[in-house]
C-alpha cells in the first residue's frame, strides 16, 4: 500500500444485498486513477467481498476484511471464521482489527487481537489496528495512557511499519456524530507518533475515525498528523464518500 492518505469506507454489516454492494462497489471503480494523493478503500462484509474484490480487482481501490480467524493463517476446524489465506484469495488486502465493536460486542482481549494481527502478517496483509478511548475514559482525561497500552501489543509483535496502519477512533465518536475537537485529535496522533517512533516504527500513517462526514472532513484533512480517515456511516453513501475522499485529495 503506497504512502499517501488513505481514506476507508468501513461498511460493517452493510448494506443488506449483494447488489447494494456492488453498487457501491461500481461507484468506487469509477474513482480510478483519479485519486493520486489518496488511497481509496473498502471494507465490505465477508459475504460481499469476494464480489466486491471481482470489481474492484483491476482498479487501485484497496479491498479490505473487516475480521480474520486467529487460530490458523490457513485452513483448518474453526466453524464460522475466515482465514488469512482465505481473504487473500478472495482479494483482501488488509484487514481491521481491534475496532472498538469487536472489542466490546464480542469480547476480543488483547491476547485474541495479537494472534489476528500475527495471522494477518503470515499472509503479508496490512493490518489497520484501531486504538480508542471510551467517553468514560475521555473525561477522565485518561485518553493517552489509554491508547498507550492498546498500542502497547505491537511491542510483542514483529510488525513491520510497512504493514501497518492505525486509525484513533474514539469510541464515544463512532455513529454518535460527536467528535474530539481537531486540536486534540491532532495532539493525539502526535502522541500515538511518538509511541510508534519508541517501538521503532517509523512511517505508519494514523487516521481519524469516528463520525468523519462531507462537513467536517475538511477541517481534519488539512493536518499533515491526520493520515486519512476510517469513515463508517458515511461510506455508505457515494455522495458524502466522495466529498470526503474529496477534502483529504
Ligand atoms: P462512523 O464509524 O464513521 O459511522 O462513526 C466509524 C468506524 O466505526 O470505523
Amino acid at each position: 500500500m503506497k504512502n499517501s492518505k488513505y481514506v476507508i469506507g468501513n461498511w460493517k454489516t452493510n448494506p443488506a444485498t449483494k447488489a447494494q454492494a456492488m453498487e457501491l462497489a461500481q461507484f468506487l471503480s469509477t474513482l480510478n486513477g483519479q485519486t493520486k494523493t489518496v488511497q481509496v478503500g473498502c471494507t465490505p462484509s465477508l459475504v460481499h467481498l469476494d464480489a466486491v474484490s471481482g470489481l474492484l480487482s483491476k482498479t487501485d481501490i484497496l479491498v479490505g476484511c473487516q475480521d480474520i480467524c486467529a487460530f490458523t493463517a490457513d485452513v483448518g476446524a474453526y466453524t464460522g471464521d475466515v482465514s488469512a489465506a482465505q481473504l487473500v484469495d478472495t482479494g483482501a488486502q488488509f484487514v481491521l482489527v481491534g475496532h472498538s465493536e469487536r472489542r466490546s460486542y464480542y469480547g476480543e482481549s488483547t491476547t485474541l487481537l495479537t494472534a489476528k494481527i500475527q495471522q494477518a502478517l503470515h499472509a503479508d496483509l496490512t493490518v489497520v489496528f484501531c486504538i480508542g478511548e471510551t467517553k468514560e475514559q475521555y473525561t477522565a482525561a485518561q485518553t493517552l495512557t489509554v491508547l498507550e497500552e492498546q498500542l502497547a501489543i505491537l511491542s510483542s509483535i514483529e510488525v513491520p511499519a510497512s504493514k501497518l496502519i492505525i486509525a484513533y477512533e474514539p469510541v464515544w465518536a463512532i455513529g454518535t456524530g460527536l467528535t474530539p475537537t481537531v486540536d486534540e485529535v491532532v495532539n493525539t496522533h502526535r502522541h500515538i507518533q511518538s509511541v510508534l517512533t519508541n517501538m521503532g516504527l517509523l512511517g505508519v500513517s494514523v487516521l481519524y475515525g469516528g463520525s468523519v462526514n462531507a462537513s467536517n472532513a475538511g477541517q481534519f484533512a488539512q493536518f499533515d498528523e491526520i493520515g486519512g480517515a476510517l469513515v463508517g456511516g458515511a461510506s455508505l453513501k457515494a455522495d458524502s464518500f466522495a466529498q470526503i475522499i474529496e477534502a483529504f485529495a
